[in-house]
C-alpha cells in the first residue's frame, strides 16, 4: 500500500497535528507526514521537532507571494499529495488553492456553513446554540466554504463559556480530523482497505460523527 504524503500547516497547539501523528505511525493507515510547516515558533512547532519531523518555520513574512513561493518548492521537494491544515492561521492566495485544488483539507471549529470565520466558540454561545461541533472540509477560494467531508457535534451545556467549549471539542476534532482524511483518502482510491468507525462510535456517547 503507498501512503499518502502529507505536508502539515500549523500555527498552535498542534493536537490535531500529533493525533494524524500517531495515527500515521499504523501500518494500515492509509498516509505519513512528510512535512511540518509553521508560520509562527508555537507548540506545534517544538512537538513536530521532537517528533522529528521535517519541520520548517517560515515566519515573519508578510509578504504572501514570497511566503508561497517558499512553501511550494518544499512541497515539491518532498513529493506531497495532500496538505492538511491543522490550525493554521494564515489565509491561502486563491492562486496557491487553485494550484492545490482538491488536496487542502482543514478542520474548523463550527458546525460548517454556521460561523465561519474567527471566534467561533464565543458566537455559538452568543447564539444561544444547544450543540456545537467541528467539519472537516476541503479547501476551496471563500472562507470555510469547500466540500464537507466530516463533522461531529457536541451539546452545549449552560454553564460552558468560549474556554470550556473550545476544550470539550478539541478532543472529538483530533478524532475527526484522523477519521476523515482516511475516508477522503480511500475515497479517492489512493488506497483500498477499509477500516471502522466502530470502537470510536462505542467510545464517544455524547457526540455525533458523520464522515
Ligand atoms: C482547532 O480548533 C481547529 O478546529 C482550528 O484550530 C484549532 C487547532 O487546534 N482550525 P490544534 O492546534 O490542532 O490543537
Amino acid at each position: 500500500m503507498k501512503k499518502t504524503n502529507l505536508a502539515i500547516f500549523l500555527s498552535g497547539t498542534g493536537s490535531n497535528f500529533k493525533s494524524i501523528s500517531e495515527a500515521c505511525l499504523k501500518p494500515d493507515y492509509p498516509a505519513m507526514i512528510k512535512l511540518v510547516i509553521c508560520d509562527r515558533d508555537c507548540n506545534g512547532y517544538n512537538i513536530s521537532k521532537k517528533l522529528q519531523y521535517k519541520t520548517i518555520l517560515i515566519k515573519h513574512l508578510n509578504d504572501q507571494f514570497a511566503f508561497e513561493n517558499k512553501v511550494t518548492i518544499l512541497l515539491k521537494k518532498h513529493q506531497i499529495d495532500l496538505i492538511c491544515l491543522a490550525g493554521f492561521m494564515k489565509i491561502l492566495s486563491s492562486e496557491f488553492v487553485k494550484n492545490w485544488k482538491n488536496k487542502i483539507l482543514n478542520i474548523h471549529p463550527s458546525i460548517l456553513p454556521l460561523f465561519p470565520g474567527l471566534n467561533t466558540h464565543k458566537k455559538v454561545i452568543q447564539h444561544g446554540m444547544k450543540i456545537h461541533g467541528s467539519t472537516v472540509h476541503i479547501v476551496d477560494e471563500g472562507l470555510d466554504s469547500g466540500p464537507i467531508i466530516g463533522q461531529c457535534a457536541i451539546k452545549v451545556n449552560p454553564d460552558d463559556d468560549k474556554n470550556k467549549l473550545a476544550e470539550k471539542l478539541k478532543k472529538y476534532e483530533n478524532m475527526l480530523y484522523v477519521k476523515s482524511l482516511e475516508k477522503f483518502i480511500r475515497k479517492n482510491n489512493i488506497t483500498e482497505n477499509k477500516t471502522s468507525f466502530k470502537k470510536a462510535k462505542k467510545e464517544y456517547n455524547d457526540v455525533i460523527f458523520s464522515i
